[in-house]
């Protein structure tokens, strides 16, 4: 799951998505980077532990990394949150097949639509529609690869 800060969206994506395969009780890693490396060590952003903590998801044992190009071979699935933060991670892409690893989160929503999960960093309300579209996001990845939800 990968953002720019790694502390507001991919954090939560983190969250969402190591709470349903828990469980669902699937053998899958899950993981959280940024594109960029302001926040790397911090906790996730107050706004998104709270809302987490809301729907009993607890992110607090999180703190913000960099993404590094060995990410690309460590995982079978990179997701971005917006189309900036999939073209950052491209760059870090050496081969087709680790290319073909990256995709934007809400295209299994909307397949083909390019959506955008919005950056809530400058919007308090922002938060309850990022962890809408991320749980919903997190169910469709389940589905794809794995089992009915
Ligand atoms: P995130 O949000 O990418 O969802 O973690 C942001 C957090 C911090 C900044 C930008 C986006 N920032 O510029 O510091």
């Amino acid at each position: 799951m990968v953002c720019l800060g790694n502390i507001c969206r991919s954090p939560l994506a983190e969250g969402i998505m190591t709470h349903k395969v828990k469980q669902l009780n699937l053998n899958w890693q899950i993981d959280s980077a940024g594109t960029g490396a302001w926040h790397v060590g911090e906790l996730p952003d107050r706004r998104s532990i709270a809302t987490a903590r809301k729907y009993s998801i607890d992110i607090t044992g999180q703190r913000a990394r960099q993404l590094k190009p060995h990410d690309l071979d460590r995982f079978d699935l990179i997701l971005a949150m917006d189309s900036s933060n999939y073209q950052n991670i491209l760059r870090y892409a050496i081969s087709e097949d680790q290319k073909q690893k990256v995709h934007l989160i809400m295209n299994f929503v909307n397949p083909g639509r390019n959506q955008n999960v919005p950056d809530p960093y400058w919007d308090d309300n922002g938060f309850e529609q990022v962890f809408q579209m991320l749980d919903e996001a997190c169910d469709k990845v389940i589905e794809h690869f794995e089992v009915e939800v």
